[in-house]
């Protein structure tokens, strides 16, 4: 089987409807994207990597060099779901030139097919220079962790006018510059549904609705590995719990010399 495309993906949403909603996970690691591939359309390979791999507080600390390295781990574990690499935080906003040659690196590095950035309207002119230069955009609305600073936190955007308003616009305006899909995280539901429908390409939901085109989850939340997920993560299992026990029983065995046996050791003919 060959790899999905970008424009395929793209051409799930015609007309304002989507013919099945778009799959997509987190992946940081050759292993986790083997085992989560058959499943998606795509593997995001997310700038959450600082809190769920790297212990970091916000996404903030990541640098170019640590996308780069978990999307060619990430490519090489994968064959079919088209691979999509966050660029991290300061590696874009500064020009249209700049963002093109931090998302030209990922992409040399990697092989992954496109790149996701945060941003509306201000990010508009970088995501027409980057797709009329060869690199396909997603783009992210909404609660855009980057920008935790700004926003004070990580609650729920478009509760006031303004901000929905705002939300709906920058999914336009990300649409017009050519985005092949956008993100939507955090934003009241009928504001996630408004944009969903003020724009031709596929919105991917987190925190946002079912009648966005797709969804998207941090594969260690979905998976249950943490005891603290946000609300509107589901977990599909209790990964945590199975690692626990099973090193519980792995530290037992070899405190009561019963690990390894016979089975497990090499013996002279
Ligand atoms: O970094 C990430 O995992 C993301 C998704 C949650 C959309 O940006
Ligand atoms: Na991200």
């Amino acid at each position: 089987m060959r790899r999905l495309t970008v424009p395929k993906l793209r051409a799930r949403k015609v007309d304002g409807v989507t013919d099945e909603p778009l799959v997509m996970l987190t992946a940081y690691t050759a292993r986790q994207a083997q085992l989560l591939d058959p499943h998606c359309d795509m593997l995001l390979v997310g700038d959450s990597l600082a809190q769920v791999i790297y212990g970091l507080p916000s996404t903030i600390p990541v640098t170019l060099e640590m996308m780069a390295n978990h999307a060619a781990a990430v490519v090489r574990g994968s064959y079919h779901s088209v691979v999509v690499v966050d660029m991290p935080f300061g590696s874009y906003e500064t020009s249209p030139e700049d963002a093109f040659d931090s998302a030209a690196r990922l992409l040399k590095e990697s092989g992954a097919a496109a790149v996701k950035l945060e941003g509306g309207e201000a990010m508009a002119e970088t995501v027409a220079f980057l797709t009329q230069r060869g690199i396909p955009v997603m783009g992210h609305v909404g609660l855009t962790p980057q920008a935790v600073n700004v926003l004070g936190g990580y609650t729920a955007r478009g509760r006031s006018d303004a901000e929905a308003d705002k939300i709906v616009g920058d999914a336009k305006a990300l649409d017009e510059a050519g985005a092949f899909a956008i993100v939507i995280e955090g934003v009241v539901e009928p504001i996630a549904i408004a944009a969903t429908e003020a724009v031709s390409c596929p919105t991917i939901g987190i925190g946002a609705s079912a009648k966005c085109d797709g969804q998207v989850l941090v594969t260690e939340d979905m998976l249950g590995m943490f005891e603290r997920v946000p609300r509107f993560v589901k977990r599909y299992g209790d990964i945590a719990t199975t690692i626990s026990e099973t090193a519980a029983a792995y530290a037992s065995e070899v405190r009561e010399r019963s690990f390894p046996t016979e089975e497990q050791t090499y013996q002279p003919k």
